[in-house]
């Protein structure tokens, strides 16, 4: 058996169409099979080669699909990879990982009963330069870590599709399980774990509903703080103009600190500098500009299913946690009152 995977998609909509399936290719695996519910997502596919199914039991019967890359709206998570860990499929299942906590918990339990290989596909950790900022931190370069600052924003109002005609699943309380903070907030919460190898383990939040028609937040600020005192503090919303800057991961210590810039999200490149803190002296970091955070995940767990000792940077617990952060960002959300005297 070689190095090439062959992989299954369930939901063959903006993310697999446009970043995984060219992931897969760039990465010389195999899109052996999708299923998908809708016509127009399984024709895209067919164009890409894939045998299609209308529903997941077809993909489960392909011997050739290995791992699965499930990217349907939130809340159709769950289902898929309760049938995948039944079938002994591995599985690389977007996040969040599902639009509840109480869907992630089975999820988790049927992945442990299925002893399948699973992880959620937390692209921004291979970035390659996030990858580099973790090495920097690693060798001391900013000294001791005291906070995290992470801004990841867009503009998403309600017309916003992926393909025409595409339901906007986003805005959908009971299909996202949230707005701006329960989509693009999970991102940032993984990256602070990924890099400073510890996770968050208090968090607050306030959500805003400012710009935008629907029913779920456009807006929040999130605050957390990881069990050694490394604080976290996280911008994110579907209300910022996408032409204006919106992509920011800093790393702030006591001898320096790691910025970067436009390198949040789904393509390769962006800026990594490195920030003296005697001289205030900024230097360029290197890394490969080239390789998308989608291919080196393609990479990444194409070769931890080959080699199951690497399969330690995957937890579902780890991403559990996550998941029961999210919801204790809403829950204070909702209980936080403007103190009056
Ligand atoms: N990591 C990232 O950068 C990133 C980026 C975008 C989306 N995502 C995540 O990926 C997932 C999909 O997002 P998207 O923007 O691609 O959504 P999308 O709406 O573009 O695509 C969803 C696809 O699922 C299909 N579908 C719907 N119901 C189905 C069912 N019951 N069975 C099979 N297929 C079904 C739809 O026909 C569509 O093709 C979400 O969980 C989202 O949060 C992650």
């Amino acid at each position: 058996m070689g190095d090439s995977i062959g992989w299954g998609i369930v939901g063959y909509g903006w993310v697999a169409r446009d970043y995984m399936a060219p992931g897969i290719r760039a990465a010389g695996h195999r899109l052996v099979a999708v299923s998908d519910s809708g016509q127009a997502s399984r024709a895209a596919a067919e164009a890409e080669g894939a045998r299609t199914h209308a529903d997941i039991a077809g993909l489960l019967s392909e011997p050739e699909v290995e791992a699965v890359y499930v990217a349907t709206p939130n809340h159709l998570h769950r289902e898929a990879v309760e049938a995948l860990a039944a079938s002994g499929k591995a599985v690389l299942c977007e996040k969040p990982m599902a639009a509840s906590l109480s869907d992630a918990e089975a999820m988790v339990a049927a992945v442990s009963k299925g002893g399948i290989f699973y992880g959620t596909a937390f692209d921004q950790r291979h970035h390659p330069a996030h990858r580099a900022m973790r090495d920097a931190i690693r060798q001391g370069r900013i000294g001791a870590v005291t906070t995290i600052r992470i801004v990841y924003a867009c503009w998403l109002d309600r017309a916003w599709t992926s393909f025409a005609g595409q339901d906007n699943w986003r805005i959908d309380p009971l299909k996202a399980g949230g707005g701006a903070l329960m989509d693009l907030a999970p991102h940032g919460i993984d990256l602070v774990d990924f890099l400073l190898d510890e996770s968050i383990e208090d968090i607050a939040a306030l959500t805003q509903a400012r710009a935008q028609d629907y029913a779920v937040d456009d807006g929040a600020l999130l605050i957390g703080r990881t069990g050694s005192g490394i604080l976290a503090n996280l911008h994110v919303a579907y209300n910022c103009p996408d032409a204006l800057p919106r992509r920011r991961l800093e790393a702030i210590g006591t001898k320096g600190a790691l910025t970067a810039i436009d390198t949040m999200g789904q393509v390769a490149g962006g800026t990594l500098s490195l920030t003296d803190g005697v001289s205030g002296q900024a230097q360029a970091l290197s890394f490969d500009a080239e390789a998308s955070p989608f291919l080196e995940q393609v990479r990444a767990f194409g070769s931890a299913l080959r080699r199951p000792a690497e399969r330690d940077a995957y937890s579902a617990e780890r991403d559990l946690h996550t998941m029961r952060l999210l919801a204790r960002a809403y829950e204070g959300c909702r209980t936080a009152r403007v103190v009056e005297d």
